[in-house]
């Protein structure tokens, strides 16, 4: 049974997923999974956002934008086979919740699903997104990060709920 938390108890949790192996994103209806690594938690108009940053040639887009919510799943060390999985196979070809052996569960204030193995799970509802502008972003940046475009689109999701 999921508790709800305080983010300031899984703050530094959460960066050093982020900075390692990743967390997956679920996002859609047929769900998909995807591993993230970017990714900001803070304060805008007075709500606690998670943002997200999804690539336009990733299945996920879609997902996103036809759905309105996600959720970012924290998955313990033992799952680094999963998060590599999700990192680099596309739900268009794998159906990849059963390759990793997950359950799935609907949310508890979305219907988007959380992964019941995970640790930690947030939900969130987007409520804005934009897309990365090559004309104002740090030319060093432009051109490591993005030879072939495919500028992410920034995703930024109200925090409706955080469990453990
Ligand atoms: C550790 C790690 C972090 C990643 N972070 C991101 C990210 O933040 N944004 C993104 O668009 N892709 C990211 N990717 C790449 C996607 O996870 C990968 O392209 C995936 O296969 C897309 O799946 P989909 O086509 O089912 O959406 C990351 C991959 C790995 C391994």
């Amino acid at each position: 049974m999921r508790k709800e938390v305080e983010i300031s108890s899984i703050f530094g949790e959460t960066l050093e997923k982020l900075k390692g192996q990743g967390v997956i994103l679920i996002a859609g209806d047929p769900p998909n999974l995807m591993t993230i690594g970017w990714g900001t938690i803070g304060f805008i108009w007075g709500k606690l956002i998670f943002t997200v940053l999804v690539r336009p040639s990733r299945f996920t887009y879609s997902r996103m934008e036809s759905s309105g919510e996600f959720t970012v799943n924290l998955l313990p060390d033992a799952f680094s086979h999963q998060l590599s999985l999700c990192g680099s196979k596309s739900g268009r070809d794998v159906d990849k919740i059963a390759e990793c052996g997950f359950t799935l569960e609907r949310g508890i204030h979305v219907t988007t699903p959380f992964i019941r193995e995970s640790s930690i799970h947030f939900e969130c509802r987007i409520i804005h997104k934009h897309d990365l502008l090559p004309e104002t972003l740090d030319k060093g940046i432009l051109k490591k990060y993005y030879p072939m475009g495919d500028l992410h689109r920034v995703f930024y999701g109200e925090i409706v709920g955080v469990f453990k």
